[in-house]
Parts: C-alpha cells; sequence; structure tokens
C-alpha cells in the first residue's frame, strides 16, 4: 500500500513511525508547508518525495492510502480535496471543528463515494490496552445493564504546536472537541446509546492565560466537568483538568453497571473488576498491555493498532471501525458542552442538527 502523509507534525511523524514498522505498506511522499516539519519526517524517510503543497502531491503521486494530520480547522478543506481522488483516508481526530463543518465533509464523502474505500477518524483511543480490555468486558455482559460511564483525563497542558494553533478556540474546536472527543467516542462505545442532552461547566483558569500571539491571547478552556444523558437512560460524565500532572493515571474509565463495576486504568495498564454479588470476595485486578511487536509512540501502541485495523478493512474489503459518524457524535458532544458552557443552561443535542 503506498501511503501519503499531509501533515508532518507531531502526530504525523508518530504515523510514520508506526507506518514503518508494518510490512506491506510503504509511505511514498509527504507534505507539508512548514519546512522543519518536512525536514523531521524526511529524517525518518530519507528517499521520500517531498511537497510543501499537499495538492501538488495529490496531482502528482500514484497513491493507496492518505493520512491528514493538519491542524483541526483544515480538515474540511483538506478531507474535500483528499475524498475528490478517491484513496483510502485516515483523517487524525476531531473530524471537523463543528456539526456543520462534519456534515459538509461527509456529504462530500458521499457526493465522490467510491465502494470500498476506507474513510477512518483517528480515534485511537478505543486501541489503548486497558480501555479495550473494559469494552471487552462490557460486550460479555460483565457489567450487566451499564447504568454510568465516566471518564476523567488529569494531565498536563497541551503541548506546544507549530504556529500554536492550538492555542484558540477558532482552531481547535475547543478543548471539549480538540482533546475530549477521544473520550465522547469511547463512552458512545459503553453507553451503546445517542446522546440527548448535555450540561457542562468550564473554564481556562490556569494555563496559557498569558500567551499572546500576534496580538490575540490564548482562550481555550484547561478544566471542565460534562454531564451528558443518553437516550437509553445511561449517565456519562467527563472529568477534565489539565493542569493536573501529579496524577498516577492520565486517564481512569469508571463503568458501574447493575451488576458490577469495571475500572480501567491507562498509564498504570491496569483493569479493575468489582461484581456485586461477590464484592466481599475483593475486586480482580488485571495487569493489561499491548503485544511486543506494537509501537508504543505517544499513545501506548494505540495508533499503530488503528493502523494495522484500518489496513485490515482496505485488504478485506470491510467496513471502518471508527466512521465519519463517530467522528461526528464525537464532536457534536464537544460542541454542545462548549455551547453549555458558554450559555450556562442545558443543550439538547438536536440544536446542533438544525
Ligand atoms: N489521535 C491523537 O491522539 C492525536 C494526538 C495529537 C494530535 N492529534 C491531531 O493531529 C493533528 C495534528 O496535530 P499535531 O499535534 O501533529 O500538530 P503539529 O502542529 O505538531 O503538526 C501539524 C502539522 O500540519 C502542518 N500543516 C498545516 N497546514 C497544512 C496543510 N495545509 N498541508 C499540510 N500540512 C499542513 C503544519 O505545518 C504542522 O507541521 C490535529 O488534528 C490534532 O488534533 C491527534
Amino acid at each position: 500500500m503506498r501511503y501519503a502523509m499531509i501533515g508532518t507534525g507531531m502526530m504525523g511523524c508518530e504515523h510514520i513511525r508506526n507506518l514503518k514498522a508494518i510490512s506491506g505498506c510503504e509511505i511514498v511522499a509527504i507534505s507539508d508547508p512548514h519546512q522543519p516539519s518536512r525536514e523531521a519526517a524526511a529524517s525518518l524517510l530519507p528517499s521520500v518525495r517531498q511537497f510543501s503543497d499537499y495538492r501538488e502531491m495529490l496531482a502528482q503521486v500514484e497513491l493507496d492510502v492518505v493520512v491528514i494530520s493538519t491542524p483541526n480547522h483544515t480538515h474540511l478543506d483538506v478531507l474535500c480535496d483528499v475524498f475528490e481522488t478517491g484513496v483510502h483516508v485516515l483523517v487524525e481526530k476531531p473530524l471537523c471543528l463543528t456539526v456543520a463543518q462534519c456534515e459538509l465533509a461527509i456529504a462530500q464523502e458521499s457526493a465522490t463515494h467510491r465502494d470500498g474505500r476506507v474513510v477512518w477518524v483517528g480515534l485511537e483511543y478505543r486501541y489503548m490496552a486497558p480501555t479495550a480490555r473494559l469494552l471487552q468486558e462490557i460486550e460479555l455482559g460483565t457489567c450487566g445493564d451499564v447504568k454510568m460511564v465516566s471518564i476523567r483525563e488529569h494531565r498536563f497542558p497541551f503541548l506546544q504546536k507549530v504556529n500554536n494553533w492550538n492555542r484558540f478556540n477558532k482552531n481547535t474546536g475547543g478543548t471539549l472537541v480538540e482533546k475530549c472527543c477521544h473520550f465522547f467516542d469511547v463512552m458512545q462505545l459503553i453507553a451503546k446509546s445517542q446522546v440527548v442532552r448535555v450540561y457542562a461547566s468550564g473554564k481556562q483558569d490556569v494555563n496559557h492565560r498569558d500567551e499572546i500571539y500576534n496580538g490575540e491571547r490564548s482562550d481555550i478552556l484547561d478544566n471542565a466537568y460534562v454531564i451528558i444523558d443518553y437516550e437509553n437512560g445511561v449517565r456519562g460524565m467527563l472529568d477534565l483538568s489539565m493542569f493536573a500532572e501529579g496524577s498516577t493515571n492520565e486517564q481512569e474509565i469508571c463503568v458501574v453497571g447493575n451488576q458490577a463495576k469495571i475500572e480501567a486504568l491507562i498509564t498504570q495498564s491496569i483493569v479493575r473488576i468489582g461484581r456485586r454479588d461477590g464484592w466481599s470476595l475483593g475486586v480482580k485486578e488485571v495487569v493489561v498491555e499491548q503485544p511486543e511487536d506494537v509501537v508504543p509512540g505517544f499513545h501506548s501502541g494505540a495508533s499503530f493498532l488503528e493502523h494495522v485495523a484500518m489496513q485490515r478493512a482496505i485488504r478485506e474489503g470491510t467496513k471502518s471501525e471508527v466512521t465519519l459518524q463517530d467522528g461526528l457524535r464525537a464532536v457534536a458532544v464537544g460542541q454542545a458542552a462548549h455551547l453549555s458552557i458558554a450559555e450556562a443552561r442545558p443543550v439538547d443535542i438536536s440544536e446542533l442538527f438544525r
């Protein structure tokens, strides 16, 4: 499979390292307008063709798969151009900035649809070993009927990005879209239902408050609580702090059903299962790890596994496991949460789809 990369910053280079470790594929071209990013990628791929404009690359190079790892506000335009070419596509999360933009991307995919084309959204947290194990337990019915899903992300502040694009809501869609779409995707898989309503409280309290770029002050939120009601009565909650370096786990997922509680502790790579009927016997604790041949990268091997799964789908002609609709739903919850914060009210998700 002949791959090309659009955007070779931090995430683009993670994809390159993954793909280099997978047999049966080759990265033949890269594109990025930022020379240091191109040089970083070329140092991993010495004989690769380089372009500063991805449209020239799409016009000149024979390709099978394109990976889009550009800033969020560029995803819609890049996707629309890539869809025209008919190649398979992996687009980084968030799919786009807003529901309206995601709908435009989906419409463009339909307008240029090719049978067998795999379009995959990079919501790879589902492939982290503890998360995958938790999802497996939910499928096995270990929890019984799931009632509550909470995800706590307590971590370090946003990293520095090329031209500081991630310091502004207008480029990211807001922290609850940019970062937390991962968690809304995982919650959706656990709740197995559609979101009805979102209530949120959040603010930029600590990070980046004094950072000014081209006369504009950074405006990104760094902590929030988000509560989600699902159609089937499941309740979800996100607890986000981006000034919590002093945490044992970066993410902790907790699911409670009518039969058991399951926790996935991401950094410690532990899953805990506590059954209601056997509580006096204690909570079972399992250490879960990725297989040794998985490239860990910055995401505990999850972005490597997403490529393996995507290539399987392409070869076997099966459907994408992380679809444009999944990308849209995850963005919708983040957008609704930002609206809830801005207007201090619950937001019915249908408001975003008018
Ligand atoms: N899946 C994950 O867990 C994860 C983690 C980090 C970032 N991301 C996503 O990956 C994307 C990139 O983030 P990053 O951290 O690599 O940022 P980055 O700033 O490190 O890299 C972005 C690169 O895109 C380039 N770029 C900008 N416009 C371009 C264009 N028109 N054509 C080609 N290249 C262009 C920039 O010059 C830069 O080199 C974002 O959408 C981000 O949300 C996903």
